[in-house]
């Protein structure tokens, strides 16, 4: 049985994009966990092409790509959109949304205990333990300070291309794309 030694595995990969250009023609590229590459070209050379399919965004070529069972992918666009309604915090929030979501809802059954949500409370209860969310404001607030990110009230409109991509990028949800 093969086990899995690499992170992530593409051998002879080609695409075409609609109209015959070739971008990319026949890419090898294996790395293991924890390698952090970059990706070098100019501009058009097919980067932004590359990572697109090695993100699961562009399943449209020819070859093998897969990452490895149980890795997960995120990608930050090169041009990332962000919510302009919203300030700074409330955009890394929505990275957060399907755990946010849990935690609401159990304090709100918190708030009027009833023996029909007691099974509900439960498994909230013991999501919320798997997946560590107790403290999830606290984590979003480490995350951000990592990332060096603009205040949490700051409009999202007014930032920097640079300060517009920590956001972004602290927003990530490798389970969700844009
Ligand atoms: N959807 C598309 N349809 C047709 N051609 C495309 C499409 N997307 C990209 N291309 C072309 O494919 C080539 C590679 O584009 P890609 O965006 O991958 O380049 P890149 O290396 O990321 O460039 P940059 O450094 O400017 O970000 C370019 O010539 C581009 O015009
Ligand atoms: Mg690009």
């Amino acid at each position: 049985m093969a086990t899995y030694q690499f992170a992530y595995h593409m051998s002879g990969l080609t695409k075409t994009y609609a109209g015959g250009k070739k971008v990319l023609d026949n890419v090898h590229l294996s790395f293991y966990p924890n390698a952090k590459i970059g990706v070098l070209g100019v501009n058009g050379a097919g980067k932004s092409t590359l990572l697109r399919i090695m993100a699961g965004l562009d399943k449209d070529y020819s070859g093998e790509a897969w990452a490895a069972e149980g890795v997960r992918v995120g990608y930050l666009p090169q041009e990332p959109k962000l919510d302009a309604d919203k300030n700074v915090r409330d955009n890394v929030m929505e990275g957060v949304a399907k755990q946010k979501a849990i935690l609401d809802r159990y304090n709100e059954l918190a708030m009027n205990y009833s023996e029909e949500t007691a099974d509900e409370m439960t498994r909230l209860q013991d999501e919320i333990e798997a997946q560590g969310l107790w403290d999830l404001d606290s984590k979003v607030d480490q995350a951000m300070d990592a990332l060096r990110c603009p205040p949490d009230d700051w409009d999202v409109t007014k930032l920097s291309g640079g300060e517009r991509r920590r956001v972004a990028l602290c927003r990530l949800d490798p389970d969700r794309h844009p």
